[in-house]
């Protein structure tokens, strides 16, 4: 069972990272002097140069989708704490005609690509405990930041990062790629239409056995080890609170959660490593399955559940429901409107057929215009990657507004630490801040943003796995 000092050592490791990084912050002057970042939009930029911080798994992914999918980025250079990982991305620029990246190495050295001249915006995909020193880092050494998922993972860094994004007026934006799904987009669509009615109630989550994960990349499996709560919050979250305009006419006001104890990860270590008591008799922290439910001020709720123990298949759950329908996306696509009058008194819903031809014109406008290309060039899981990194290159070639604000990244990465707090208080309310400071009540709603179709590579592009 996790105790109340388990907690504290938590708080009190992350706070660590927070001190290191807040002396970074430090070189700034007065908080909040530069103001809200709602709406913010730099200067168009003629050539947008990117350094990546971590080029493991998903970063050396993301540097061949940037540098060879999408228009108007440059790699200028890469860092991780592995010499092989940013040598295998010069490879790859080598191979492709492309000019090779400046390779920075070394636990340090993301300070250095940071300050480089050579780069406009730092794409963080460094380990998910990275992630707050790097993007306020590099928010301070005046470089746009696009980070991995969580942005921070304590309530005092989603803080820091706020503050500092407004402090030096750079953006820092989270690269929640599930926002860019083709279904959580239809949801959004359908939800500015009108045609779910109001969105009063969301499920999601993130739920993927990663049991495995233990023996093969025990690195990633680390979290699960050392962490109560729902570490992971945002891949189910996100798209939700984009169709709930969370943020913007509405906000996070509090949450309960309640964890399983670890029941199928402990039958499993005594199942896999029967004769191997280093992994047999670890003690994880996690349970096999975090649930959340979240309320916001005008009285909505969603339900966010983490799971990487339970025998389940893969799911983000996906389920929008509203005053006149609902669209679920896991295990099975179901969208289910209301017929406009109910028949015979009692509430009917679309037939299949006309369910389908609704979804064929609500699809939203991104993946009408870039959806093949997303799936045919390979982009990234089912193409979302692609369209994210399509979207706020874009957004910054043009002197646009980013389709995320750092708000958005703050108040969904805070349930790291708040369910973590719920669930150690048998499972108390606990209060989201208001990292918006009130902005919300008159923040202008999410829009149904596109791109113009000629910036799109050709189809016969050479593909790339880019999936992690
Ligand atoms: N959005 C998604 O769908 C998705 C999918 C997988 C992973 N992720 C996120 O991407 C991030 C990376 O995950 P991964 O699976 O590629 O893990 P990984 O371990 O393969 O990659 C992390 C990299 O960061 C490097 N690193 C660690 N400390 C560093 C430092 N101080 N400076 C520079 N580099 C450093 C590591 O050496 C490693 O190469 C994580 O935050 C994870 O949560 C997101």
């Amino acid at each position: 069972m996790n105790t109340r000092r388990d907690f504290l050592r938590d708080s009190m490791l992350l706070g660590a990272v927070t001190a290191i990084a807040g002396c970074a912050a430090g070189r700034f002057g007065s908080a909040g002097a530069g103001g809200s970042m709602y709406g913010y939009a730099d200067k168009p930029m003629d050539r947008i140069r990117v350094g990546f911080v971590g080029v493991g798994k998903r970063g050396y992914a993301a540097y061949r989708r940037c540098t060879w999918l999408i228009p108007h980025l440059e790699a200028t250079a890469v860092c991780d704490v592995d010499d092989w990982k940013c040598d295998r991305c010069e490879q790859f620029a080598l191979d492709h005609g492309l000019n090779p990246p400046k390779k920075y190495v070394g636990p340090e050295a993301y300070k250095a690509l940071c300050d480089d001249p050579n780069v406009d915006v730092v794409y963080n995909i460094a380990s998910r405990e990275m992630h707050l020193p790097v993007n306020l880092y590099g928010m301070c050494a005046g470089k746009h930041v696009m980070t991995e998922v969580p942005g921070a993972m304590t309530v005092d860094g989603c803080w820091e990062t706020v503050e500092t994004s407004e402090r030096t007026h750079r953006h820092c934006m989270l690269l929640e790629n599930c926002c860019y799904g083709e279904f959580e987009l239809l949801a959004m669509s359908l939800a500015k239409a009108g045609r779910l009615g109001e969105v009063v109630h969301g499920d999601c989550g993130y739920i993927h056995e990663q049991r495995d994960l233990f023996r093969r990349m025990p690195e990633r499996a680390k979290d699960t080890v050392n962490r109560t709560g729902n570490w992971y919050p945002t891949h189910g979250l996100g798209p939700v609170a984009v169709a709930m305009d969370i943020n913007r006419g509405d906000r996070l006001d509090y949450l309960v959660s309640a964890e399983t104890d670890s029941i199928s990860f402990r039958e499993y270590q005594l199942r896999r490593f029967a004769d191997n008591p280093a992994k047999r008799d670890v003690r994880m922290r996690h349970g096999d399955l975090n649930t959340s439910i979240v309320r916001t001020v005008k009285g909505k709720t969603i339900m966010v559940q983490h799971d990487v123990g339970l025998a389940r298949p893969y799911s983000r759950i996906g389920q929008f429901c509203g005053t006149h329908g609902m669209l679920r996306i896991f295990p099975d696509f179901r969208l289910a409107l209301e017929t406009v009058p109910p028949q015979d008194g009692m509430i009917g819903y679309l037939g299949d057929k006309e369910a389908e031809n609704v979804r064929r014109e609500y699809m939203h406008p991104l993946w009408k215009t870039a959806g093949v290309h997303a799936r045919a060039l390979d982009g990234g899981h089912d193409g979302m990657d692609f369209l994210m990194d399509l979207r706020w290159a874009y957004c910054l070639k043009n002197g646009l507004p980013l389709d995320l604000s750092v708000y958005d990244l703050a108040s969904w990465s805070s349930l790291v630490e708040l369910t973590a707090r719920s669930v150690l208080s048998r499972s108390a309310a606990v209060d989201i801040p208001d990292f918006t400071r009130g902005g919300w009540k008159t923040a202008k709603p999410f829009e149904l943003v596109d791109v113009p179709a000629d910036i799109l590579p050709p189809l016969d592009t050479p593909r790339f796995n880019y999936d992690i």
